[in-house]
């Protein structure tokens, strides 16, 4: 389904929406004992970000982020899926990751599959350009509001932190978004661009993405491996031009 506005913030009915309720893989309403796994994991995450923000530049763009994970409700169960990129790359990635980030990059191994690893923008309508890039990417939201159905470990209606895996040789094609975005590479080789500079990026770099600045990742020879916080504004929705018909680029979709 395509969100077919040229109003930015328009049409919202494909957006993030926090209002479901927490369900297991046999579709029950109780709650599922806490995972073990994914409290390591979400552990992992936040050592991984206040590390990140002592070092990058902008960090002003993320104030009061690591204060948002800290104040996070406890990982829950929740129903789980998986996709043929993930099992195919994922333990590669993980098993590449170089040390300080190899402990994060096994956190994420062994609490993977409790987690729902997503198709990106499903709500755009099919096309080869997006094809290529759809069927070699998923990520996965530890923290967020609920998407489509699925919801992440650790509900919150305002802030995203999660990972993403990207198969070799693939262009992830430029996009961009109201809120800012944090990301830090924990295995692999990506050329990444923000704007129009292109920089080769690998295992412990980040990369910042302010509003609305257009970026791109080309992963190269191994799969790329990364986490991800967005410290405001879930609900945004994400631009991508170059997959747009040329009468409506900037349509709103969502992520
Ligand atoms: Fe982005």
């Amino acid at each position: 389904m395509r969100i077919g506005s040229n109003n930015l913030e328009g049409d919202r009915s494909d957006i993030w929406s926090a209002s479901q309720p927490v369900t297991g893989s046999a579709g029950c309403s109780s709650v599922r004992p806490v995972s073990e796994a994914l409290e390591h994991l979400s552990r992992q995450l936040l050592a991984a970000v206040d590390d990140s923000l002592v070092s990058v530049p902008q960090a002003d763009l993320f104030i009061g982020l690591s204060e948002r994970l800290r104040a996070l409700p406890p990982p829950r169960s929740v129903r789980a899926q998986t996709l043929p990129v993930v099992d195919e790359w994922l333990a590669a990635a993980v098993a590449a990751a170089p040390e300080p980030w190899s402990d994060l990059a096994h956190a994420l191994l062994a609490a993977s599959s409790r987690l729902p690893w997503l198709m990106a923008y499903e709500n755009l309508d099919p096309s080869p350009g997006l094809e290529a890039f759809q069927r070699h990417y998923s990520f996965a939201l530890l923290a967020g509001p609920s998407f489509r159905g699925h919801q992440p470990p650790q509900i919150d209606d305002q802030m995203i932190a999660g990972f993403s895996i990207q198969a070799p040789q693939v262009l992830y094609p430029p996009h961009h978004h109201a809120p800012p975005e944090l990301y830090g590479i924990i295995s692999g080789a990506v050329e990444w661009q923000i704007g129009d500079t292109w920089t080769l990026k690998g295992a412990g770099d980040t990369a910042i993405h302010r509003a609305h600045e257009s970026h791109a990742m080309r992963s190269v020879g191994q799969p790329v491996l990364t986490w991800v916080c967005w410290p405001h504004g879930a609900a945004s929705h994400v631009y991508m031009p170059s997959l747009d018909p040329p009468n409506s680029s900037m349509a709103p979709i969502s992520y």
